[in-house]
């Protein structure tokens, strides 16, 4: 085990699966005790609060659905008071709705715009009531955001690219309190959400460099060093975990 989250507390948003659980359990293996919100999946988020306490480690488990403002939140309020502190806030949970532009419905444009731009926001708002000097907010958008390389991505990709000025502009704002702000783009990763031995697996393995996909645990491992001492100097970056994607 790795000490550098001794004592520090983390929420990961959509942490019951892929990506947001490899990050919470590698966030607990480095030390930290761990918050995490899932939609519905009740199961699967007992499963990773399990994996958290055998890593040796506090773990809560928050149904909490990011198209719900209050309920975000709520989320970080209740994360903070339950575990002392809030140090590290992971905006992970991601809506995932593609479509060629005029079948899009505006429900399904203000669901993405909900979960994927408002509930950063709202997470990040209510976290810096609570978050000491030192702390790390840590987004999750995509690598679509910079390559568009298949149809249909134009609403989603919309909403991730509206992370970097979220990022940008509140590292800047933030940095005189020794809070740092960096955006993690994911590319490929082997999820439910995008299996890499789904039917488009081997075109897309293609549009990257390295020719497969990432493991959520590869993903994890960049989260897990910007949070941790290695990241104290990083701040408003963006930091691409896409293989060669947008190469
Ligand atoms: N996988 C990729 O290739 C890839 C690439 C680039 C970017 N990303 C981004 O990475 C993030 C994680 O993706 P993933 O592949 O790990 O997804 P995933 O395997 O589908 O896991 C989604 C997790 O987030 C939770 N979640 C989903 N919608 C939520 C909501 N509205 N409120 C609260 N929790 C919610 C789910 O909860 P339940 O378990 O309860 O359903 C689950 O725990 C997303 O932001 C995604 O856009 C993924």
């Amino acid at each position: 085990m790795n000490n550098g989250l001794a004592d520090k507390v983390a929420l990961v948003t959509g942490g019951g699966r892929g990506i947001g659980a490899a990050v919470a359990l590698r966030l607990a293996e480095d030390g930290a005790d761990v918050a995490f919100t899932f939609q519905q999946n009740r199961r699967r988020a007992d499963e990773v609060v399990d994996q958290i306490k055998t890593a040796g480690r506090r773990a809560i488990a928050i149904q909490a659905d990011s198209a719900d403002p209050a309920a975000v939140a709520a989320a970080v309020d209740r994360a903070s008071g339950e575990l002392g502190r809030l140090d590290i806030l992971v905006n992970n949970a991601g809506a995932f709705l593609l479509g060629p532009i005029e079948q899009l419905s505006l429900a399904e444009f203000e669901q993405t715009v909900a979960v994927n731009v408002r509930a950063p926001f709202v997470a990040s708002q209510a976290v810096v009531r609570h978050m000491p000097a030192g702390g790390r907010i840590i987004n999750i958008g995509s690598n679509v955001a910079e390559r568009a390389v298949f149809p249909g991505f134009s609403l989603y990709a919309m909403s991730k690219t509206a992370l970097t000025g979220l990022t940008k502009a509140l590292g800047r704002e933030l940095g005189g309190r020794a809070i740092t702000v960096n955006l993690v783009n994911p590319g490929p990763t082997d999820t439910e959400l995008n299996p890499a031995d789904g039917p488009n697996a081997a075109a897309i393995n293609g549009f990257t460099a390295l020719g497969h996909y990432a493991s959520p645990a590869d993903v994890a491992a960049t989260v897990a060093f910007l949070a941790g001492p290695g990241g104290s100097y990083i701040t408003g970056a963006t930091v691409n975990v896409d293989g060669g994607f947008t190469i």
